[in-house]
């Protein structure tokens, strides 16, 4: 079923378990967190990049798709659009039915940041569309790790009211796109941006983080939990070791299959395993 991301992340907020939200680029990401949502018996945030977009060179396509696998889910289904900056894109991805969409910000002063979220919470909630914004830049994103970035908590506070936005995404101390999981969260800095934030948190760049980090980043305060770069890895070691083993093979579905397979095992133990406490 496809539901709004504010509903589902106060859902488990309320039972203190995490929300796992995944980059889809290809159509089979969406077919594969699905699925593995299904198997874990969880809700599941399927997002697409301004990125992605950028690759894809428009949202309609991937988006309807993602869309229809998310509809016909047994299971709660957020479709979200995740680092737009582009409020153009952000309309349409709402007209086209997504049901949550970021608003990244994060670049800009902080009074720019809110003016700006601010509009673009006016325009989803009319909608019914959930809006996640960022304050304090997770960094990565352009290949440059700054881990020390942080979020303030008053300011934090502030700008979630000020806004009206539905979750806030923090700084504290994930980068985006690592490939190693040796991040160190500020775990007592999650605490108090929970308490001073009325609204859910969103950890960026969680690839970096290991297992027991996430789990005690969701005992601490963090709801959506965003991955991205770690099922990459898997995707691409798999294929790689497919080809070098079947080297005659030619049929792209026999290698698409062997790498997509192992990220929907590794999303079903990340939601049924290690976001629930
Ligand atoms: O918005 C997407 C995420 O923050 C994913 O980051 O690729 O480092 O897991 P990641
Ligand atoms: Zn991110």
């Amino acid at each position: 079923t496809l539901v709004d991301l504010a509903s589902v992340a106060g859902e488990c907020a309320r039972e203190q378990t995490g929300l796992g939200a995944f980059n889809v680029v290809h159509i089979e990401h969406a077919e594969a967190f699905v699925a593995a949502a299904e198997r874990a018996g969880r809700p599941v945030v399927l997002q697409v990049s301004e990125n992605a977009v950028a690759f894809h060179g428009s949202l309609a396509p991937l988006g309807a798709g993602v869309l229809a696998a998310a509809r016909s889910a047994r299971v709660p289904v957020v479709v979200h659009l995740d680092h737009a900056k582009d409020t153009a894109l952000i309309a349409e991805a709402i007209a086209l039915g997504f049901t949550s969409v970021m608003y990244d910000g994060s670049h800009l002063p902080y009074e720019q940041n809110l003016a700006a979220t601010a509009a673009v919470v006016a325009h989803a909630h009319a909608r019914g569309v959930s809006v996640e914004a960022e304050l304090g830049e997770v960094g990565g994103k352009d290949g440059v790790h700054h881990p020390g970035a942080r979020t303030d908590p008053d300011e934090a506070g502030q700008f979630a009211a000020a806004t009206g936005i539905d979750l806030l995404a923090v700084a504290v101390g994930s980068s985006h796109a690592m490939t190693t999981r040796g991040a160190r969260l500020d775990t007592d800095l999650i605490t108090a941006l929970a308490a001073a934030v009325p609204v859910p948190l969103v950890l960026h760049g969680s690839s970096g983080v290991s297992d027991e980090g996430m789990r005690s980043a969701i005992a601490a305060g963090i709801i959506k939990v965003n991955v991205s770069t770690h099922l990459n890895t898997i995707f691409t070691a798999s294929v790689r070791d497919y080809l070098e083993a079947n080297p005659a093979v030619v049929d792209t579905r026999r290698w698409f299959a062997a790498g997509i397979e192992p990220v929907g095992v590794e999303v079903e133990r990340l939601l049924g395993k290690i976001y629930v406490g």
